[in-house]
This record gives structure tokens, sequence and C-alpha cells, in this order.
């Protein structure tokens, strides 16, 4: 196991030392959704009791009578003789049963505009978009790709695509034309649903021209072209128009029926496709389909936050550009009626409280954020929430990485007013749903662990061969048993599926993360064993960095490694080796300054600007084993500040210290 001892982040390592507990208060247990007699349940129930869950959750238009069928494993498919429609139960269903003057969204702009959209009103509205994308002849099985801002028209888009069972294939909008190229052409989609542009840190930014340029670089070796872009009018900049193919949402919508028959699909007919970072540097597309995966996340978003539809006030803060995003902003909430809060801007626009007056002004209830949000607050410091009724709040959630006990603490304290459940949940884009997390009215939950699987969810951990470790051990997070909310595959590439999840080990699903178990069996998350990073709760591949430098005119080479951060969880530091005349170039200060600045800006342009490197280190060498792999253990090592440890391993031994020596 010493791999991941070597790739967990040292704040991590004193986590077994915590012996805090905090058991629900008896009111919160007396009222949760989730009980211990559901965990009872779902062991004695086994698949049975995801089947129960799909007939409690969802409304099937064609029931289902086969729960599991695991004879094309690594393949799973739940549910398979059932169909539904995603947007049917999101919408329709709660239309039908009197709940359409239900307040569905509360859009909050980042300017200080504001929505209220009811059930009734986001129906028409995903009802006219559906409309909009058959007249542009999407048809059932072709894929979407989405770039928006965090806006209502992104919900109605992602649900007008479900509805007419059109796979969606959301791209975060901080992502460069590059990243969409690449997406837009694996995919194969031919329709983009995109925007003139959206608000950020009190400025317009633009959207619309990475798509033109995405557009103009698609290989045509490799793609027919896009037939339609439809765009938002979000900001009213200025944008480049091709009447050929550019249209504005809001006329396609003016001229579309307010009513749609919905296309009900298979219950494994493709809901979504989502590019994630893995090991390597081509992003892997993460299929999901309808019927397994809208059971997991209606349950989970039901049972880990406690919802009481007809009373929360739910806010997550996540961009749909993320799996968070898709599971509990989009299809979780809506699937169970509830009433949320979408904020379109950044936490600190036109001030550090934006957040806390948002809770004050929706009295939000349950609120669903990131670590690295956390840990900004606390360096904010505790005066800016203080300055808020932060009261209506009675449960918060974490996710996208390990949460450190003290900044768990802190936003039990200052934010949940010391008294609120806080529930740290694991999962992932392959998961599709929460598989790891505290029951809020039931688990003694303990800051900085995930602690256990969530009812009817088998995880493990393990040690090199397969096997469980003991209470105490440290060893591999697996999932032992299929899921309904599991990745399909990854798009058009079965054979990558098979080789990234399930061939580590026999049978059973790698996460990629290291984790140990303490004296009462709980889990506790130490972050990836893989080249993967995690900055800001954001997947970034260390591969992807590389080859985007190593494109660079001025690049021979590049290492990247994911240093530990403060307030980030992980930040790109980059170790590269320069040509010739940009070494000599290179050679004084100011010199080197300018070539990281250009490297730094040309990592973001073609990844985007999250990906951009904290720090540049230019060095003479690398350090390699014998057969040439980069040994980042001891990059990391130099980016952390720390004694380079044992550098035996290396093909060169003295090059560690030629690094130290050339970085001073
Ligand atoms: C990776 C998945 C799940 C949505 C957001 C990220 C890390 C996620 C936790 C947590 C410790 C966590 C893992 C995982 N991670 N949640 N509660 N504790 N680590 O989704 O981009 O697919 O990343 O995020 O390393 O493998 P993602």
């Amino acid at each position: 196991m010493s791999n991941t001892t070597e790739n967990s982040s040292p704040a991590l390592s004193n986590l077994l030392s915590e012996a805090r507990s905090f058991p629900p208060s008896e009111e919160f247990a007396a009222q949760a959704n989730a009980t211990a007699a559901l965990a009872r349940e779902a062991d004695e129930r086994g698949e049975e009791f995801w089947a129960d869950q799909a007939r409690k959750m969802l409304s099937w238009h064609t029931p289902f009578t086969q729960t599991l069928d695991w004879s094309r494993a690594p393949v799973a498919r739940w549910f398979a003789d059932g169909t539904l429609n995603a947007a049917y139960n999101a919408l329709d269903r709660h239309v039908k049963a009197g709940r359409g003057k239900r307040v569905a969204i509360h859009f909050e702009g980042e300017p200080g505009d504001t929505r209220t959209v009811t059930y009734d009103d986001l129906l028409t509205e995903v009802s006219r978009a559906a409309n909009a994308l058959q007249a542009l002849g999407v048809q059932t099985g072709d894929r979407v790709i989405i770039y928006l801002p965090m806006l209502v028209e992104s919900v109605v888009a992602m649900l007008a695509c479900a509805r007419i069972g059109a796979p969606h294939s959301v791209v975060f909008g901080g992502f460069s034309a590059e990243a969409l190229r690449s997406r837009i052409e694996d995919a194969g989609a031919r329709v983009i649903i995109t925007a003139d542009g959206g608000y950020r840190r009190g400025a317009p930014f633009a959207l619309k021209p990475a798509v033109d340029e995405a557009i103009a670089t698609l290989n045509p070796d490799n793609h027919p072209g896009i037939s339609h872009v439809l765009v938002v009018q979000r900001t009213g900049q200025e944008v480049e128009w091709h009447d050929e193919r550019d249209l504005w949402w809001h006329e396609a919508m003016e001229s579309a029926d307010i009513r749609h028959e919905p296309t009900f699909v298979e219950a494994e007919h493709p809901l979504f496709i989502l590019y994630t970072s893995g090991t390597t540097g081509r992003p892997k597309g993460i299929l999901h389909t309808t019927g397994g995966y809208l059971t997991q996340a209606a349950f989970t978003h039901w049972a880990v936050f406690d919802l009481k539809a007809e009373t929360d006030v739910y806010w997550c803060t996540a961009d749909i550009g993320w799996i968070t995003g898709h599971s509990y902003v989009v299809y979780g909430p809506l699937i169970n009626g509830a009433t949320q809060v979408i904020y379109e801007g950044t936490p600190d626009t036109p001030h550090r409280g934006r957040w806390w007056e948002i809770v004050q002004k929706y009295k939000v209830s349950i609120l669903y954020t990131a670590p690295t949000a956390i840990r900004t607050y606390m360096k904010w410091g505790e005066e800016v929430p203080d300055q808020f009724d932060l009261t209506s709040l009675r449960l918060l959630g974490s996710v996208g990485e390990p949460i450190n006990p003290e900044a768990w603490m802190w936003y039990r304290r200052v934010i949940g007013g010391g008294s609120t459940p806080v529930v740290d949940t694991w999962w992932q884009t392959e998961t599709g749903a929460i598989m790891i997390s505290p029951l809020p009215g039931v688990t003694a939950a303990k800051p900085g662990s995930a602690q256990s699987p969530l009812p009817g969810i088998a995880v493990d951990v393990v040690d090199d061969d397969a096997n469980s470790v003991p209470a105490g051990g440290g060893g591999y997070l697996v999932v032992s048993k299929p899921w309904p909310a599991m990745l399909r595959g990854i798009w058009g590439d079965l054979d990558r599926f098979k080789e990234t999840y399930w061939s580590r080990f026999k049978n059973i699903y790698f996460a990629g993360d290291g984790a140990k178990r303490d004296d009462d069996g709980d889990i506790w998350l130490l972050g990836r064993v893989d080249d993967v990073m995690n900055v800001s709760g954001h997947r970034l591949s260390t591969t992807e960095i590389e080859s985007s430098l190593v494109a660079h005119d001025a690049v021979a080479e590049a290492a990247v490694v994911g240093a530990a951060d403060e307030t980030t969880g992980q930040a790109v530091v980059a170790f590269v080796i320069l040509r010739g005349e940009f070494a000599a170039a290179a050679q004084d200060d100011e010199g080197a300054a300018a070539i990281q600045e250009q490297l730094r800006t040309h990592v973001a342009r073609q990844i985007g600007p999250i990906a951009k490197p904290r720090r540049i280190l230019i060095v003479p060498e690398l350090p390699k084993t014998r057969s040439g792999k980069i040994m980042r253990r001891l990059l990391r090592d130099v980016a952390e500040n720390r004694t380079v440890g044992d550098a035996t391993t290396l093909a060169d031994s003295s090059v560690m210290a030629l690094i130290k020596g050339k970085l001073g």
C-alpha cells in the first residue's frame, strides 16, 4: 500500500486520530427520512431493495419486471424491460399531482436579477424547448452538446433533451474551445446549445466565440459538422453570427408549441454523457442511462439530504457542468419535487457574503457544497457569515474531496449554528450518485469521514490482492456489487471501460481512491492513488496538462503534480524542461517569468482556466525511473517544500540535487 500513502496529502495523515463524534439530535432523528430500519431493509432485500426504490421514486410508463441483469458484466442492466421518461418524472408528474404552483427554481443572477420558476413554468419551457429541438431535426438517440452558464435555461436544455431521448453532453462553461471541440467530436454531436455569455466576478464573459472556434477546428475526417447552434441571450454582448446554423434560443422558443408528448424510452436508454479526466490525456465520456441512474439520484437526494419537498429550500452550489450539477441540481431534486436555489456567479461578487445573503433571502434549509468553498470562507473569516441570518439551515452537505476535520467543524459551527448534521458524501462522475455518506438522522458523524456505504451499496477497502483490510487498515476503495446509477461504459470505448475500472481487481469496481477503515469500521477517504489531481473539487489529469505543455514550442518535457494547498486541496505545479533557445532566454529572471506566464496562458487556453498551473518551475532534468516513468512523488516533495524522499529507484540519482540546486 505504499502507493496510497505516497499519494495522500500530509494534511490527511493524522485523520485517524480524530475522536470527535456528533450524533443527530433527537428532534432530527425523529423526523428523518432515512432510519436504521431502512438500512436493515436494504440488507434483507438485496437487489430488490433497489426495485422497491425504483417503484417508489419514479413513475414508469411500462413497469419493469426484471431488476438486475449482470450477465454482460461489467455493463449492468437495471430494470431493463421498463420504460420511462426523465423529464416526465421531473415535471409532468408533479403538475398532474397538483404540485404545479410549487416553486421549482429560485434563480439568482450574479448582477442581482432574479426569476422564480414554478413546476408549471418549467414544464411549459421544457415542452417548448423539446419541440424546438425536434423542429431542428434532433431525434431520439442523437447527442446534443450543452455549453452554458448556470441559468434556468441550462436546466431547461437538459430536460428538453431528456424529454425526446436525446442524450445531452454538458461541457462546463469554463472549458476552452479546444476541450469543447474534442468533446463534440467524441460524442458525435450535431447540435449545440450555448449562450452569448454569462456573468462572473462582476463582468460579462463570452461563450459563443469558443463555440465558433470549436466548430471551425472540427476535423472533417472525424465529424460531419454542426448543423445548428441555439444561442441563449444572457448578456446582450456582440456575437458573430452564422445565419446558416445559428438561432436565438428565445426566437426558437417563441414559435414552439407549449405542449409536448415525452418520448418514453427503455430504462437502459442513454440519458447523458459527461466527460471527465482520467489517468491518460484523453477525457473519458462517462455514459449514464435512465432508469437506474434516476432511481439512485432521487433516492440518495431524499435519504442523504432528508428532503421534505413541501417545506425545504435546497441549494446545491455545483455547476451543471459537473456530475454534482446533473444529479443534485437537475435530476435528484426535480424528481423529488424540491424547491431549489440556482446562483449564477461567484461567492465574492459583489461582496464576500453573497452566498449567506442568498441563504438568508430564500431561507435555504439544505446546503450542499465543496470543501474548497468552505476553506475559502474560513480564510475570509466568520465575521462574514455572521452578518446574516442562517438559522433556516438544518442540514449541510460536502462533496468533491476529503474534508479536513477542521473545515468540517467550522462548517457545522459557523454555518450550521453548531447543531445541523453535516454529511460528507463520497461518489464520482462514474458512480452517478452518492455511494458513501452518513445518514443524517442515524449516524453519529465523525468530522472528516464519509463513514458508511448507503443502504443498498456495497463498498470495501482492499489490499493489493483484493482482500478486505481489517479495522485500522488502509488500501484501495472498491465497489463490490453493481449499483443502479453505475456508469454503463465509456462512450465508444468498451475496452477502455474494462481496462480502467475492472482490470485492477476481478469483478469489482476500482474507484481510484485510497481509503482507510478505523476501529469502528468507518471509511476515511485519502485521495487518489492514480495520476488524477483534485483542484477545488475539480478533477484534472496530470497527463492532460503535461500533453498541453509539451505541445508548446518552448517545452521539451513536462511533469505535472498536484501539490497540497490549504484552500484548493491541491494546486497544479508543473516542472518543465525548455528547448534550446527558450532555455537561453529563461536564463535571467525576467525571461523566465515571461515564459512561465506564456505557458500558464497556453494551458488555460488549451484546457481551461481551472487547469492553469499555479506554479511553473523551469528545471534542467526530470526524475525518472530506469523504465522512464517520471517519479512525481519526488517532484511533489519539491513542490510542497519537503525533504525529498527515497530517490534510490531513480535512473540517475543526482537529478534531484540538480533540480533542487536550480530552484534554490
Ligand atoms: C473523485 C471524483 C462526486 C462529485 C464531485 C467529484 C473525490 C469526491 C469525495 C469525498 C473524499 C471525494 C474522489 C473521487 N471525492 N467526493 N466526499 N471525500 N474524496 O466528482 O470529478 O468524478 O471526482 O473526487 O477522489 O474519486 P469527480
